[in-house]
């Protein structure tokens, strides 16, 4: 059977996204050109590997099976990678990161710093939500990622870097907005505007809701902060959110903190990264970097609740 890597490397990206679009888009090649390796591919196994489903496709039981070896292939070109990077020294090679999108109110910032330190590495920076963060984990995709908690589903090693305050918010002239120390039951009176079910803002916010007997009334949901923080302004409900992606708002007091029972949550950020996984010194260097000095360069800005 001649495979190539290639041939294998397309193959993996399709059957992740489950789209030609979405996997010529991230290999930056043409969906001709994404379409013609996997059916070379499926010429070489003599076994269709993916099924039409309406305009949806799905792995067939073979697909399933390839899926699964391409993705230990690109797991250990990934290792190989890793290893020969670790043998040119710091300020060479390049270093992946993936962040939380919450976390891409802040992580520019330290980019920057980095950047000026060790200007001769190259960084690529993937920004998504948590549910795609645990599954680059999960392929040894990526040399660190920084996001809210951790999974418990893959092993990883994580650390805390810096304290993440998760705030109720609302429009400045909402009624809560001047009250003091109000009941978190209260809160059930209110409309919720929710992040997609992936994000990690939401998980949490769930749970603290729920290990606290309250049942909150969910609203619209949107895929970006920056979507919830408008719909808020609007009027359309109050939300749950880290301090730090309403810095803006809160010194043009566009939107206020609600004093509530509870708020502001304290949670932290972590640096993630595989178990086990051999660091490169442009990781290592970025790791100290980040544990050492982010919570000095990007604090969450407090405000006291209602924006006084
Ligand atoms: P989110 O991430 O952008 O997916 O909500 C925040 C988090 O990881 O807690």
């Amino acid at each position: 059977m001649h495979v190539s890597l290639r041939q294998l490397r397309v193959f993996e990206a399709v059957a992740r996204q489950l789209s030609y679009t979405r996997a010529a888009e991230e290999l930056h090649l043409s969906q001709p050109a994404v379409s013609m390796q996997v059916r070379q591919l499926e010429e070489e196994a003599g076994l269709p590997l993916f099924e039409r489903l309406g305009n949806r496709i799905l792995l067939t039981e073979a697909g399933r099976e390839l899926h699964e070896y391409s993705r230990s292939v690109n797991r250990l070109l990934q290792e190989m990678q890793e290893v020969l990077e670790s043998l040119k020294g710091v300020n060479r090679g390049r270093l992946h990161l993936a962040v939380a999108s919450t976390v891409n109110y802040f992580a520019p910032r330290l980019l920057a710093i980095y950047h000026r330190r060790y200007p001769g590495i190259g960084l690529q920076l993937d920004v998504t939500n948590r549910e795609r963060l645990v599954r680059l984990l999960e392929d040894n995709a990526v040399d660190l990622v920084l996001m809210g908690i951790p999974p418990t589903d893959v092993q990883v090693e994580s650390e805390a870097f810096m304290e993440n305050p998760l705030v109720v918010i609302a429009p400045p002239d909402h009624a809560l907005a001047r009250e003091r120390a109000i009941p978190l039951t209260r809160l059930a009176e209110e409309v919720f505007v929710m992040r997609e079910p992936g994000s990690g803002t939401r998980q949490t916010m769930e749970r603290f809701f729920s290990e606290r007997g309250l049942t909150i009334r969910p609203g619209m949901q949107m895929t970006r902060n920056e979507a919830v923080k408008q719909a808020v302004r609007s009027g359309l409900g109050l939300s749950v959110v880290s301090l730090h992606t309403i810095e803006l708002e809160l010194e043009t007091r566009r939107l206020v903190t609600l004093d509530v029972e509870g708020f502001p949550d304290r949670r932290q950020w972590h640096l993630v990264y595989r178990r086990g996984k051999r660091l490169s010194p442009a990781a290592n260097a970025f790791r100290e970097f980040v544990l050492t000095e982010a919570a000095l360069i990007a604090p969450p800005v407090f405000t006291p609740a209602g924006g006084a």
